[in-house]
């Protein structure tokens, strides 16, 4: 089925937050952010959570699913995990200006840091258990197993062109600066 790898795409994401949650005890406890760790963890969710992730949530499961007869439940179950996916989104900006404010000395947003950070570890299990426990499994039932077997190619498909984004995006970048 092709909820199969999008559950264990879930499961790495929950390492990322148990090391995130780690890395707020430290900061309370010293005082200080680790921008690198910020920077490694960012680049995880941007990449890994939303592009990957939420790119084959939205642009193929979701897209396909627009085109069923959803029950009243599963569409306002659809829309919420949407506007979750942007409020995520726009958090994870929030941190990255945080972070560079910090770095550039404004040492008070360590609070701010640890205030988003904080939110977002607390989002992703609510959101996670949203999609594995009340919609994956069950929205499966409006595909074929035809229609559901070109959508698990429609996923290889996908991943398989990220890694080239994501570096020719970094060159891109790095061009800039
Ligand atoms: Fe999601
Ligand atoms: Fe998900």
């Amino acid at each position: 089925m092709p909820i199969g790898p999008l559950m264990k795409e879930h499961r790495l994401i929950e390492k990322m937050i148990t090391l995130i949650n780690d890395e707020i005890v430290k900061m309370k406890e010293y005082g200080k952010a680790n921008p690198l760790f910020i920077d490694i963890a960012v680049d995880f969710i941007r990449m890994y959570a939303d592009r990957t992730h939420h790119g084959k949530e939205e642009d193929i499961l979701f897209r396909d699913l627009e085109k069923k007869e959803l029950s009243p439940n599963h569409s306002k179950i659809m829309k919420e995990l949407v506007e979750e996916h942007i409020w995520a989104r726009n958090t994870v900006g929030k941190l990255v200006d945080a972070k560079n404010h910090y770095v550039k000395g404004k040492v008070e947003l360590l609070k701010e840091i640890i205030n988003l950070t904080s939110q977002l570890t607390e989002f992703y299990p609510k959101h996670i258990e949203k999609e594995d426990k009340h919609f994956f499994i069950p929205v499966m039932k409006y595909f074929t197993e035809d229609e559901q077997n070109k959508m698990l190619q429609e996923f290889w498909d996908f991943d398989k062109t990220l890694i080239h984004e994501k570096y020719k995006k970094l060159i891109e970048n790095l061009q800039k600066m």
